[in-house]
């Protein structure tokens, strides 16, 4: 069995030292790997990457990440990037895997950041101006690598891991207004497509922790406003979440 632990949306800022630490410190004794899904700071400074690196470094589990629209403002991704890395220790997904031995399985877990659209035929498409296409061709730029990060994860199990939502369920409690820039559905025809286990992700405060694609992989929004709590809990048995 797999334990997974994850949080997002802790947006930590230069105040923040040791905020999370205390909660964090029986982590080995309780799950295998600790997932980070995004807007680890407030404004994606080095600084507070910084803080981040060292609010999650030396867990004595592997932690995994993705960044957040919050850690992309700055506009110092790969410093921010580079930091969580080297004085986090923290594996920093973006269109890539890793894979995990845990209990004698692999896991294998792929990450993007995501990014909006919106869902089911109230979306965004890639019609008229440029802008407008450039926005949808991101979307699809970003789904694409997680398919094919998906896809090469040589794990038993397989994790996606990402920012943005890949289903509206989850963003339950948000206004509808604001669903286009919440999530895309071409992040959930992916965690499909690849035969996911679980699909973790952050950044709707205000929806609700369950959800799941159209094929059946169950969704969890682990933004920590909506978990309450210094991180969930996911087990995996068998090939499926349990918990
Ligand atoms: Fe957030
Ligand atoms: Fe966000």
């Amino acid at each position: 069995m797999i334990t997974l632990a994850a949080v997002g949306d802790v947006h930590l800022g230069e105040d923040a030292q040791g905020r999370l630490r205390p909660a964090l410190e029986h982590l080995p004794s309780r799950a295998d790997a600790l997932l980070l899904a995004g807007d680890l700071t407030r404004h994606g400074t080095p600084d507070e990457a910084r803080i981040v690196a060292h609010e999650f470094a030396d867990l004595g589990i592997p932690v995994v990440a993705v960044l957040g629209n919050h850690d992309y403002h700055g506009e110092a991704v790969d410093e921010v990037t580079a930091i969580l890395r080297d004085e986090g220790g923290i594996h920093v997904l973006e269109g890539d895997g890793v894979v995990l031995r845990v209990d004698g399985a692999r896991l294998g877990i792929a990450g993007v950041k995501g990014f909006g659209g919106g869902f089911e035929g109230r979306c965004a498409s890639a019609f008229g101006e440029p802008e407008m296409k450039a926005f949808v061709e991101h979307t699809v730029d970003i789904a694409d690598s997680l398919r094919s990060a998906l896809k090469e994860l040589d794990a038993d199990v397989r994790v996606a891991l990402t920012h943005y939502s890949p289903v509206p369920d989850t963003l339950h409690g948000e206004p509808l207004e604001i669903y286009p820039f919440l999530g895309a559905y071409q992040l959930g025809e992916v965690v499909d497509e690849a035969g996911a286990t679980l699909a973790l992700h952050g950044h709707a405060h205000s929806g609700c922790e369950h959800g799941v694609t159209p094929g059946g992989v169950r969704v969890r929004n682990v933004a920590q406003p909506v978990i309450r709590s210094a991180y969930a809990l996911y087990r995996i048995q068998d090939g499926g979440e349990s918990a």
